[in-house]
C-alpha cells in the first residue's frame, strides 16, 4: 500500500521529536498502521538549519501554505502554537480535505468549535492527543476507553512548569523565581510562561477535557483561571504540616445544575496519587459512574513524550482515514448532534473545602466572633490552628466543611473589615478527590 503522506508545519521540539520517532520506529509503526507514514514536505522557518539535519530525504520550504496546499498531503501536523496563524492554515488544511494532528492546545481551547464543525464539514479528522497532558494517551482514554460511563469529574496536574516549580520550591526550599528559570532551562515551561505560571495552558488543557468529559462545546472563556505566580512559601509549608501538598490543579465536575471548570492552586491530603506526582510530571485522574476513580501518569512535555502522542494520531489517522466519517470516533468524544448545553457553572457556586489563613489580634473573643461569622454564613468549620506570632498577634488557619464559594467570598469581606484583624485572608480550595 502506498505511504501516507504527511507534512509538517514547524521542526521546533515536538516536530524535531516525531521527524525521530517516525524515522527511528518506521517498521514497527508501519506494521501497527498497516502502511508507512511518511513525512514528505515540513515549513520551517530557517530552511538551511533544516536541510543540514535531515538531508535531502524530504521536501523544505519556509512557506506553510506550502505544505497545507501540497496535493500530495494526506495529513497535516500542526506544530507551530498560538493562534494565527496556525488557525487559518489548519482551516485552509481542512477546506483542502486534510486531516489534522495538532498539539496546539490554545487553538483548539478557543476555536474548537469552529474547528471541529468545520472538518466533520469536510469528513476530515481533528486528532489532538498531544495537546493534552504530552505523551499520556488521556484522550483516548476519556474517549474510547472510558465511553462506557458517564463521568463525575476529572481532575488534573496539566502542566508540569507549575508542578515542577511546586515541588522545588517544596521540597528543597527554592524561590518562585529561580524554580521558574530551572523549569525553563530544561525546556517545560510555554513560549510565554505567564501562560504557565498563571494557569492558562492548563485551562487550555482542562478545557479540551470536560468537553470530552461531558460531551458540552469548548467554552475556554467560562473557565476560572488562578495560578501560582502569588503563592506564598508560607502556604506551601503550612499545607505540609497539616498533611497537604499544593498542587495546580484542573478540576471539572458534572453536577445536577451544570459543570465546574476550574484551574488553581489546591490542598491534596499527601496520602493521595495525585499529592505525589512531583517534578515536572503529569497526572490526570478520570472518575466514572461504572469504573470508578482511574489515575493517568507520565511525561506531559518533551520531544519524544509528545511526539509518541503525535504519532499515536497519525497511525490512528492512517487506519480510519478510509472509515465513513459517521462512524469515526467524534472530535469530542460525543456525536456533533448529541451535545449538552449544560451550563459552566461561575466560580461562586462551586462547593469545595477551604484554607482560611489570616493575622489577627491575639484577644479574647477573636476566635468567637470568626466562628459566629463563619456560621452565620452557613461554613463549618472542619478543624483549625493558632499560632502566636509576636507583637500580641496570632496567625489563625481554618480548614472548613464544604462550602459555597460565593459564602467564601463573603466570609473573607466581612473577617477582612474587622478591626481586630490584621492581614487580608489567604483563601486556598482543598481537593479531597475521594
Ligand atoms: N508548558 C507545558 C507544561 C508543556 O509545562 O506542561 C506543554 O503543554
Amino acid at each position: 500500500m502506498n505511504p501516507m503522506k504527511v507534512g509538517l508545519l514547524g521542526l521546533g521540539v515536538v516536530g524535531g521529536g516525531t521527524w525521530n520517532v517516525l524515522s527511528r520506529n518506521a517498521e514497527e509503526i508501519a506494521r501497527r498502521a498497516g502502511r508507512r507514514i511518511d513525512i514528505t514536505r515540513i515549513a520551517v522557518r530557517d530552511v538551511a538549519k533544516a536541510r543540514a539535519r535531515l538531508g535531502d530525504a524530504v521536501a523544505l520550504s519556509d512557506q506553510a501554505t506550502d505544505v497545507v496546499r501540497d496535493p500530495e498531503v494526506d495529513i497535516v501536523v500542526e506544530l507551530i502554537g498560538g493562534i494565527e496563524p496556525a488557525r487559518t492554515l489548519v482551516l485552509e488544511a481542512i477546506s483542502n480535505g486534510k486531516h489534522i494532528v495538532t498539539a496546539n492546545k490554545a487553538l483548539l481551547a478557543k476555536h474548537g468549535n469552529e474547528i471541529f464543525a468545520a472538518a466533520s464539514a469536510q469528513g476530515v479528522m481533528v486528532a489532538f492527543e498531544a495537546a493534552v497532558a504530552g505523551g499520556i494517551p488521556i484522550i483516548k482514554a476519556i474517549r474510547e476507553g472510558l465511553t462506557a460511563n458517564r463521568i463525575q469529574w476529572v481532575a488534573g496536574i496539566i502542566n508540569g512548569t507549575t508542578n515542577y516549580i511546586l515541588s522545588e520550591m517544596r521540597s528543597r526550599g527554592m524561590s518562585f523565581g529561580d524554580a521558574l528559570a530551572e523549569a525553563q532551562r530544561l525546556g517545560y515551561a510555554e513560549a510565554d510562561p505567564t501562560f504557565d505560571v498563571e494557569g492558562v495552558d492548563a485551562a487550555h488543557k482542562l478545557t479540551l477535557l470536560a468537553s470530552m468529559a461531558f460531551g458540552v462545546p469548548v467554552q475556554f472563556s467560562k473557565a476560572h483561571i488562578e495560578g501560582i505566580s502569588s503563592l506564598a512559601s508560607e502556604d506551601i509549608a503550612l499545607a505540609e504540616r497539616l498533611g497537604y501538598r499544593i498542587k495546580l490543579l484542573g478540576i471539572t465536575k458534572q453536577r445536577p445544575d451544570g459543570i465546574e471548570l476550574r484551574v488553581h492552586p489546591a490542598l491534596v491530603p499527601n496520602d493521595r496519587l495525585l499529592a505525589n506526582v512531583e517534578g515536572a510530571m503529569n497526572a490526570v485522574m478520570v472518575s466514572g459512574d461504572a469504573v470508578g476513580p482511574t489515575l493517568y501518569y507520565g511525561q506531559g512535555a518533551g520531544e519524544e513524550p509528545t511526539a509518541s502522542a503525535v504519532v499515536a494520531d497519525l497511525v490512528d489517522v492512517t487506519r480510519l482515514h478510509t472509515a465513513d466519517p459517521g462512524n469515526r470516533v467524534p472530535h469530542l468524544g460525543f456525536q456533533p448532534d448529541a451535545m449538552s448545553d449544560m451550563p459552566i457553572l461561575p466560580i461562586e457556586q462551586v462547593i469545595t473545602s477551604y484554607y482560611l489563613r489570616l493575622s489577627v489580634d491575639d484577644q479574647p473573643g477573636v476566635l468567637a466572633d470568626l466562628a459566629r461569622l463563619l456560621a452565620d454564613l452557613r461554613i463549618s468549620i472542619g478543624s483549625m490552628i493558632q499560632e502566636p506570632s509576636g507583637d500580641a498577634a496570632a496567625d489563625i488557619i481554618f480548614i472548613t466543611h464544604e462550602a459555597r464559594e460565593g459564602d467564601v467570598d463573603q466570609a473573607i469581606a466581612r473577617i477582612e473589615s474587622l478591626a481586630f484583624v490584621r492581614s487580608k485572608v489567604t483563601r486556598l480550595r482543598i481537593e479531597n478527590l475521594a
